[in-house]
């Protein structure tokens, strides 16, 4: 059997892991910025983390929401705490999709209605909801399509003004990325979440505050959302939760009331997923990872901003788009092939740097050095 040909892929087999460093089979060492679409939070193959999952693994991997998983309420405590956030609810599931299936399916039970406000060069992953809410028509499959969910320009007060004076009693939810990922590394300006706060509460709408790539302490706070100083109903989190294993979440306003069966998952909250995420926190904690982010994140940026031939740098913390020209398009490409580092890409013409939480200011160095090379070269 054959693979199912969807992914474009670079012909490199990653076969070793540490830190921010990767080996291909060659035993080519490359530096890793980009962590697997900023999944990688505390490092490759980190030792806390390991020796978590093989000890829980030892003991159980895997039992269902039948039974009682106490290293839930564990995992709660923790992302509570570090997030600022003791007074919400958790609820847990596999991916980045899922979490905003489940926020945006929470938000049409909460209010009983239907509709949804996404935005421009929006990305909320590929279940039928969330790529409903999604900016790209060519992934929007004709059984996804609806008229249920409302596309708006990205930080235009006016517009979403408008849309709540216009139909604001149909709206269930309101559903922003902090900074956009997919979509280019594009900030939410702090007027416009404010504004969104501010209408959902008039209205009886929910503010979905999308963190599966900008969340987890990447730019310097929990949820980057929270510059803005108001504070969101549901976050969806995903991608750096886990630092690879698969799990996601939504972190739940306490005004949302639960009750049995109104959301789901066999896989979710798992022994062996739990424990990675707890681990992660652990080392987050412990390393101070949310800080060196906003550290070694605002060297990176201000040092990239000196370089003349980038046309912008925008971003936060460790979530970092380097805009180039047309005729700088290739130096992504060779980024890889002659420098031996990984970085992700939007498009036209867009670097997004997404690396380990722990990067020093020698990685952030190095990068910088082989970055000036390039546009030398
Ligand atoms: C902002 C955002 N939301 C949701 C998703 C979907 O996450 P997953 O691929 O885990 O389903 C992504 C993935 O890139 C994302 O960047």
């Amino acid at each position: 059997m054959e693979l199912f040909n969807v992914y474009p892929v670079n012909p490199i087999n990653i076969v070793k892991a540490k830190g921010s460093l990767v080996w291909d089979e060659q035993g080519t060492e490359y530096l890793d910025l980009y962590g697997g679409h900023a999944v990688i939070s505390i490092g490759h193959t980190h030792p806390h983390y390991v020796e978590t999952l093989k000890n829980q693994l030892d003991k159980i991997g895997f039992y269902s929401n039948s039974v009682l998983i106490p290293i839930q309420q564990q995992l709660a405590r923790q992302l509570g705490e570090v997030s600022g956030k003791t007074d919400f609810t958790l609820f847990l599931c596999n991916s980045g999709a899922e979490a905003n299936e489940n926020a945006l399916k929470l938000a049409s039970f909460h209010t009983g209605r239907k509709k949804v406000i996404a935005f421009s060069k929006s990305f909320h992953g590929r279940t039928s909801l969330a790529v409903a809410a999604t900016d790209n028509p060519s992934i929007v499959a004709p059984i996804n399509q609806t008229d249920n969910v409302v596309f708006l320009p990205f930080n235009d007060e006016e517009a979403l003004t408008k849309a709540f004076q216009d139909f604001g009693e149909d709206i269930a939810a309101v559903i922003i990325e902090g900074i956009q990922g997919v979509g280019g590394i594009r900030e939410a300006s702090i007027s416009f979440l404010k504004t969104i706060r501010s209408l959902c509460d008039t209205y009886g709408a929910v503010y979905i505050a999308d963190s599966v790539q900008c969340g987890y302490g990447r730019t310097g706070s929990f949820y980057s959302h929270d510059y803005a100083g108001v504070e969101a109903d549901v976050y969806s989190m995903a991608k750096g939760m886990g630092n690879g294993f698969p799990i996601g979440g939504i972190a739940i306003a306490p005004k949302f009331k639960a009750s049995y069966g109104l959301l789901g998952t066999t896989f979710g909250g798992n022994h062996l997923a739990c424990a990675a995420a707890v681990a992660v926190l652990d080392v987050i904690k412990q390393d101070k990872l949310i800080e060196n982010a906003e550290n070694v994140g605002n060297y990176l940026i201000d040092e990239l901003k000196k370089f003349d031939k980038v046309l912008e740098v925008r971003g936060r913390g460790l979530m970092i788009g380097i805009e180039l020209p047309e005729e700088l398009s290739q130096v992504k490409k060779e980024l890889l092939s002659i420098n031996k580092i990984f970085t992700g890409e939007a498009k036209p013409n867009v670097i997004r740097i997404l690396p380990a939480l722990n990067i020093n200011k020698e990685i952030a160095d190095r990068f910088l050095t082989a970055f000036e090379e390039r546009l030398k070269a």
